[in-house]
């Protein structure tokens, strides 16, 4: 029986990492969430039917919480985090204040411990985003070791990515300095059924489904890579079962597809697969910051634990978007 704890569980990785967890019988989970953002919908309350699963409704920047867990776990998901970019400037004291205190509350409980369970820490490719912004210049694909760097302290998009750079030298010398194993995951643009309202593909589907004429597209011209979320989580999982990623000092791993896609060919994808397209296209540029191009190297995650991305982007897609006609943005 292996025990698993993952924070930030209601949320959009959470969920599916939680669904492929428990196609393994041997695994118990405990999920936690203060469902700030996350909701308790159908396809969460089906994994809760789950005997292997608990959840416990708490906020993680309590102190007092840390003393009513078990501790006996053998592995940690840490995925809570003030997420989305409209709250990095809406409330990036939040954002500040909630990142890093769950962190370190979460790395001084582990400290505590006697038994110290694996950690996977879920950074973002944000924390690395400024390097082109500053210096124009930034490796493409690119790789883990690239220069970590926040342009401006007084914008407030920048909020998130600090909290991400400081979280990785948090967790890299803490596991050195109280021995424990741990991965530094950096997501690449996940996408698939439940994963919000405000990305990208949910906010295209949401105006193809409201045919919505002439239909606004940012940065037509802008190159991304979309990773299907129940690939993702099986690439994490892979990470955190590797004997392979149990050393000092511990390994950050990108997390991402491949195949680079212009925006305005993902837009063109949708349309085909939901059967309407607009008269007219209302094409604006990039909001300001915005990448031109985005690209994780993979070769890590392969050499690691031969992961990578199995489902393509056609079928993702119809796989989403059958959910949010399901499910439509309320
Ligand atoms: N989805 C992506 O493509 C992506 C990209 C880069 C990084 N990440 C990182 O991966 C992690 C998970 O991302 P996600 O997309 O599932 O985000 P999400 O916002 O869907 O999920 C985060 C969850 O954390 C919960 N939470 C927030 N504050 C909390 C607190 N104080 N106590 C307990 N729970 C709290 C929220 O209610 C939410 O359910 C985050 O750390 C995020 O920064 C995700």
């Amino acid at each position: 029986m292996k025990k698993i704890l993952i924070t930030g569980a209601v949320g959009a990785i959470g969920c599916h990492l939680s669904r492929h967890l428990l196609t393994d019988s041997e695994n118990q989970l405990v999920l936690v969430d203060n469902l700030q953002r996350g909701k308790i919908d159908n396809d969460f309350s089906e994994l809760l039917k789950n005997g292997r699963v608990k959840f416990i409704e708490a906020d993680l920047t309590e102190p007092e919480f840390y003393k009513t867990l078990d501790n006996d776990f053998d592995q940690v998901y840490h995925l809570a985090a003030v997420n989305g970019t409209k709250l990095f400037y809406q409330m990036p004291q939040e954002v500040l204040r909630v990142n890093t205190l769950t962190l370190i509350y979460i790395l001084e409980w582990i400290r505590g411990l006697v038994k110290k369970p694996k950690l996977c820490f879920t950074s973002s490719n944000e924390a690395y985003a400024g390097a082109l912004a500053s210096f124009n210049q930034l490796q493409i694909p690119t790789p883990e070791n690239v220069p970590l760097v926040i342009s401006d302290t007084y914008n407030a998009r920048w909020s998130y990515a600090s909290t991400k750079l400081i979280g990785e030298l948090f967790v890299i010398h803490y596991a050195k300095a109280y021995n424990f194993p741990a991965v530094i995951v950096r997501p690449h643009n996940f996408y698939g059924p439940r994963s919000g309202y405000d990305h990208v593909i949910p906010e295209f589907i949401d105006r193809i489904f409201k045919k919505i004429d002439p239909f606004p597209v940012f940065g037509s011209d802008d190159t991304r890579t979309f990773c299907y979320l129940p690939d993702a989580v099986r690439g994490m999982q892979m990470l955190m079962d590797s004997e392979k990623t149990n050393n000092q000092p511990i390994e950050t791993v990108h997390i991402g597809a491949t195949d680079e896609i212009l925006m305005l060919d993902l837009l063109k994808k949708l349309f085909n697969i939901i059967g309407w397209e607009p008269k007219k296209l209302d094409i604006q540029s990039s909001p300001a910051g915005s990448v031109k191009r985005r690209l994780a190297d993979i070769t890590k995650i392969k050499n690691l634990v031969g992961w990578e991305p199995e489902t393509s982007l056609d079928d993702g897609l119809k796989k989403t978007i059958e959910w949010y006609k399901n499910n439509p943005k309320k």
